[in-house]
């Protein structure tokens, strides 16, 4: 029988096949060094295939959160975004104040006030050979999209799910090399191999351990109340240093103060420990503060979500929200349609 023969696209025929094809992300702006502009289309959205950020995986990214029309806590994510791409020997021209910027414009021609952003940066494009000596320079990537898929029910809602407690289990996966694991390179594999066992298992992201000792989880940090009331974390040298769980330090620092809490340590935590805890946070994303209800069939605690989980959430969301604590405005003006 002869093949079903493969079509050949011109440029219309190929922008009504990107409009006809389903299944993709609610994306509302994206921004590319390459064009060296922002595209509101997602038939428009593209990386070329000669990026080593696509064929290479020589590449960084990082995230930050839109809030009611400002971008909270962006900086911090941008030092790590920066710090990542030095660890990639990504050879670049942005500083952070003109990353800033341009965040804050694709945030601004997206015109949502509340959503996801993420952005990558790359070696650049130019071929697909291993050194990016042919790259003629980085490329930057920056998408504002929506909720988070595993809290989808809409699309200017951030804060959905959360709170109902989850169920998490450890994996087999192994872990990174320190290297890896502490920059967030493109390199998620493992991460999403993670991720497949647990919810195999009924997790959701999976835990990682090495030695009997806790590590992270497949996209979170995970915190470990103790029934002394000690705030206990991993250290960062060899998971990533996660921005939420060190606004959740602070919160948990303020509660010693008062009284509330007896200690706030990173320090290696035993899996005994783990399963003994008070309470079991994963944090992630500047405002997913989960509770692990259940770790390995074994309930944490009363079984139940606990006020530490609920306490640090109620903080990042009302801050978040009401723009209260390092929050950079979104200037829609720039952008307004008459
Ligand atoms: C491997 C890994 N660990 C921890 C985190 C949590 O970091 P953050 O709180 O900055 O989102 C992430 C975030 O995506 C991650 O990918």
């Amino acid at each position: 029988m002869p093949a079903v023969p493969v079509p050949i696209f011109d440029e219309s025929s190929y922008l009504k096949a990107m409009r006809d094809r389903r299944g993709s992300a609610k994306i509302y702006a994206m921004y590319s060094s390459v064009i060296g502009g922002i595209v509101t289309d997602t038939n428009l959205m593209s990386v070329p295939i000669d990026d080593h950020l696509v064929h290479r995986g020589h590449a960084v990214f990082d995230t930050c959160s839109l809030f009611n029309g400002n971008l909270y806590r962006v900086d911090i994510h941008l030092d790590r975004f920066l710090k990542s791409a030095a660890t990639a020997r990504i050879a670049h021209k942005w500083t952070k104040d003109d990353l800033r910027s341009i965040i804050q414009q694709t945030a601004a021609a997206s015109g949502k006030k509340t959503a996801n952003l993420r952005y990558w940066m790359g070696a650049g494009v130019g071929g697909f050979a291993l050194h990016p000596a042919e790259c003629q320079s980085a490329s930057l990537y920056v998408v504002v999209w929506g909720s988070h898929p595993a809290h989808s029910a809409g699309e200017e809602t951030l804060d959905l799910r959360q709170g109902e407690g989850i169920r998490e289990f450890t994996v087999s996966v192994p872990m990174k090399p320190k290297l890896l694991a502490t920059m967030k390179s493109n390199n998620y594999l493992l991460n999403a191999l993670m991720s497949m066992e647990s919810t195999e298992k009924g997790g959701r992201y999976g835990i990682l351990t090495y030695d009997g000792k806790l590590a992270e989880a497949a996209v979170c940090c995970v915190g470990v109340l103790t029934k002394d009331k000690e705030f206990l974390t991993p250290p960062f040298d060899c998971i990533l240093a996660g921005t939420t769980v060190r606004r959740c330090m602070d919160i948990c620092r303020d509660m010693c103060a008062s009284g509330e809490l007896k200690d706030v340590r990173q320090q290696e935590v035993p899996l005994d420990t783990v399963y003994q805890a008070e309470e079991l946070l994963m944090l992630s994303g500047d405002w997913h503060v989960e509770s692990i209800v259940e770790l390995d069939g074994r309930p944490i605690g009363t079984g139940q979500p606990g006020p530490l989980a609920k306490r640090v959430r109620d903080t990042i969301m009302r801050e978040a929200n009401e723009g209260t604590h390092d929050c950079h405005p979104v200037p829609y003006h720039l952008y307004s349609r008459q």
